[in-house]
């Protein structure tokens, strides 16, 4: 079988032996970085059996272009390009753009990119009044993915997912995304909005909606704004998780894109996925409050006590290091002193982390830090609110969801995702009136 994009190879088949003593063949192909894959596409067509795989942690739901994981080798690459680089060298649009369009742009093209975006920064007048009706006390990632949604009912031009209104859908996306968010936080602490300003760059101009106050000027720390274009950038994109594939789930019966994308909101709200980042700082500090004691807390996790995890550790693709908590382990240190801050989050931290890496418990289940375990501690020191850390992550998430849901819309043939099951219920029986039951 091979694809128009040239990057699936034929590679020949495989056999399966059935249980009734059938066999079947069934074609194998591998990717562009080598993986294989075994096509079950005609499977129950030719053999009545479906493949078994719940948590899906050993099947392709898709063939993508955009990025490349390799777990083992701890590779993470957003159309080729390693995340090192681009953590170091790019800006936050300009990965975004790379991630939606497919290439690095060119200064013109990122410029077009910057301005339409900044073009669609406002949020309807009728949009700021959702705001009053929410309490203090909601959560921001409630009210992003409702406003997301919402945006549906104030641009019905994204609603037949016409070609020629994607682009503009797409900026207004990222733009109004920061807005709502900074909005949610001004609500929450009773201050103000403070509106967005088209002459400041995006990490920026988020900065100064979140920070700003009307009754003094306010002036965006540089350290503090490239602390968070490279957080955003580390989080931009991760192939097939739990709220890409949320989103790409929702997009194949051709919901609109913002409808797709609040959707993948609310997948990454959980705390065994974007939620993690707030559960890591909540439970650094939990242990500071009892003292510090790590090892402690290392043998609650160990025991399985209920409701305690070691978050911010383990990874379904990882199972080795995830280089995102590479880069964040050694910014962290760095942000912290061009900040001339301390806190002791950071050395718990580096502590779990030596006491779990030489723990036989982690090193067999193949248990390392991920991207959540030390962003919080980066966030935290910016001045991020904890309870918007996982909003920062759906910001930072949102061009690899976009690039996703486009590559889906824009490859032929999409079908409706629907995917069967094993049914283990009663088998028939007949009604009884609830007076004989
Ligand atoms: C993200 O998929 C992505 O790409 C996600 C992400 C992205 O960029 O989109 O990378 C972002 O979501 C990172 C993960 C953030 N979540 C956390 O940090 C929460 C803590 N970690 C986990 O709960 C867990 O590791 C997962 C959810 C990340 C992965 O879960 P799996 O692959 O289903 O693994 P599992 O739950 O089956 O665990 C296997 C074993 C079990 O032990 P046994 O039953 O074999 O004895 O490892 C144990 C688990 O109990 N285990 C942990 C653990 N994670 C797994 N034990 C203690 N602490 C943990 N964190």
């Amino acid at each position: 079988m091979t694809k128009s994009n040239n990057t699936i190879e034929s590679v020949g088949e495989a056999e399966l032996r059935l249980a009734d003593g059938n066999t079947v063949k069934l074609p194998v192909f591998k990717g562009s970085e080598g993986e294989h894959a075994v096509d079950i596409t005609k499977l129950r067509a030719e053999t009545s059996y479906i493949a078994f795989d719940p948590g899906y942690g050993n099947t392709g739901s898709c063939e993508s272009a955009i990025t490349y994981i390799d777990g083992e080798k701890g590779i993470l690459r957003y159309r080729g390009y390693p995340i090192e680089e681009l953590a170091e060298k790019s800006s936050f649009l300009e990965v975004t753009y790379l991630l939606i369009y497919g290439h690095l742009p060119s200064e013109s093209e990122l410029e077009t990119f910057s301005d339409a975006i900044s073009q669609e920064s406002m949020i309807h007048e009728d949009m700021k009044r959702f705001f009053n009706g929410y309490p203090a006390t909601s959560h921001p990632m409630s009210i992003l993915s409702s406003m997301i949604c919402s945006l549906s009912s104030y641009y019905p031009d994204c609603l037949e997912n016409a070609p020629e209104h994607i682009d503009n859908n797409i900026s207004r996306l990222l733009s109004k995304v920061s807005t709502v968010a900074a909005f949610s936080y001004k609500k929450s602490i009773g201050h103000p909005f403070i509106g967005p300003l088209n002459k400041l760059g995006y990490v920026e101009n988020f900065l100064n909606m979140m920070f700003a106050v009307p009754a003094e000027p306010y002036q965006v720390n540089p350290d503090v704004a490239k602390a968070l274009e490279m957080i955003l950038i580390l989080h931009a994109d991760h192939e097939q998780n739990c709220s890409t594939s949320t989103v790409r789930m929702v997009g194949s019966s051709q919901a609109n894109l913002y409808a797709s994308i609040s959707a993948g909101i609310c997948a990454l709200w959980g705390p065994l996925h974007g939620g993690a980042n707030q559960a890591v700082i909540e439970m650094l500090s939990g242990i500071v409050d009892r003292g510090g004691d790590v090892a402690g807390f290392i043998q609650r996790v160990k025991d399985k006590e209920p409701g305690v995890r070691l978050m911010g550790f383990g990874h379904r693709v990882y199972k080795n290091f995830d280089p995102r908590a590479t880069i964040l382990k050694s910014q962290s240190a760095k942000v912290l002193k061009a900040l001339g801050l301390s806190t002791p989050l950071l050395d718990i931290a580096r502590q779990l982390e030596e006491v779990a890496l030489k723990d036989e418990y982690f090193i067999e289940r193949k248990l390392y830090p991920n991207v959540d375990f030390y962003s919080g501690i980066i966030l935290r020191a910016i001045g991020i609110p904890v309870n918007m850390f996982t909003v920062m992550f759906a910001i930072g998430r949102m061009p690899g969801w976009i690039a996703q849901w486009k590559e889906m819309f824009d490859t032929p043939g999409l079908r409706i995702n629907r995917p069967r099951q094993i049914y283990t219920g009663s088998e028939k029986r007949l009604y009884v009136p609830i007076n004989k039951r």
